[in-house]
């Protein structure tokens, strides 16, 4: 690949800014005969818990319109087999290793990134918030601009390493759940995770997903999770991470043009387990045309301007998200 894709994400040189996303692409060497690890910008791997995970019972997954619905229950073989199983042979590969950390208390996040934090090879960490906190009755992380902030001050106290948080999009405003994550100690933030939805077979009148709600991901996200990138990377001084619904090189593109600095590939992996590298020639086909770096596309979006210097009112039916 190209220096033209060459790119910094707090610190950690990528070749491409495209990522695999968490959950997508299992502990990365499941997809070593299939795809050319090397070449990816860097692999985000499942999310860690501290013990081994069961998941959710089946159906886990429903191919919705333009997306899929999944409910898999944060399904992992726990963050010590993580690293006596799986991380010796990922480690090998010279790429960038993103491990995605979750729990249900900060307790939890810290007892997985203390395990991680002895283990060599791993670049960052991504913390996956968009869990129900159980010590405070359930609400999420993610949705909660106080309790992320708790959450992060006690993980930024536990390591040195890159903290990356990814957010939820399942929220009324992004803008005060991303700063409060860059004022609680966040390197960068990633945005987003799946959309819970439902899915329902009429004939039986249940939802198609065995737990019921499943986040919906894919192709149909993506206007929203571009609007949700573009929100939190004007809210923001550290680097956003975009995703949801990429699928092309163009897509791509246009979350750097959004304001993110790389981007993660997730849904499009299931049907071309092959999407993140040809995602990233793509990219650099698009770089070439336009002659210019990936870099250079970061946070170009060009808005129309509204008269006054205010936010364009949201009018009914007809929603603009023009700033000046
Ligand atoms: C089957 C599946 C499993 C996922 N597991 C995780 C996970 O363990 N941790 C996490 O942070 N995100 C997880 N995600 C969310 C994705 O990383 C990503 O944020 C989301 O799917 C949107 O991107 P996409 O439209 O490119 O798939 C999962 C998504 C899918 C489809």
């Amino acid at each position: 690949m190209s220096s033209r894709l060459a790119t910094d994400l707090c610190g950690i040189r990528l070749k491409t800014p495209v990522l695999t996303a968490s959950g997508t692409f299992a502990y990365g060497v499941e997809f070593a005969k299939l795809v050319d690890l090397n070449q990816l910008g860097g692999i985000v791997v499942k999310g860690l818990s501290r013990e081994p995970m069961d998941g959710n019972p089946p159906p886990r997954v429903w191919e919705a319109e333009a997306g899929m619905i999944n409910s898999i229950g944060l399904q992992n073989i726990g963050v010590r087999a993580f690293v006596s199983e799986k991380l010796p042979e990922l480690r090998s590969y010279d790429v960038p290793i993103i491990a995605n950390v979750f729990g249900y208390a900060p307790e939890d996040y810290l007892e997985v990134i203390r395990v991680l934090n002895d283990a060599e090879g791993i670049a960052a960490y991504e913390l996956n918030v968009s869990c129900p906190n159980t010590k405070h009755g359930g609400i999420f992380f993610s949705s909660d601009p106080c309790l992320l902030a708790e959450l992060m001050r006690d993980v930024r106290r536990a390591t040195s390493r890159p903290l990356i948080v990814k957010l939820s999009p399942n929220v009324a405003k992004i803008e005060p759940i991303a700063q409060a994550a860059e004022d609680s100690g966040a390197d960068a933030i990633s945005l987003v995770n799946t959309f819970i939805s439902l899915a329902i077979d009429a004939k039986t009148r249940t939802p198609r997903i065995g737990a019921g709600f499943g986040g919906l991901s894919g192709p149909a996200i993506k206007p929203i999770a571009l609007r949700l990138v573009y929100e939190a990377a004007q809210a923001v001084r550290i680097p956003v991470v975009g995703l949801g619904g990429i699928a092309s090189g163009v897509d791509a593109a246009e979350f750097l043009i959004a304001g993110a600095t790389a981007v993660e590939v997730g849904t499009a992996t299931f049907w071309d387990p092959q999407a993140p590298l040809r995602i990233a020639r793509e990219l650099e086909s698009f770089c070439t045309e336009e002659n210019v770096d990936s870099r250079q596309l970061t946070g170009t979006l060009k808005l129309k301007q509204s008269k006054s210097s205010a936010p364009v009112a949201i009018e009914q039916g007809e929603e603009q998200t023009t700033k000046s």
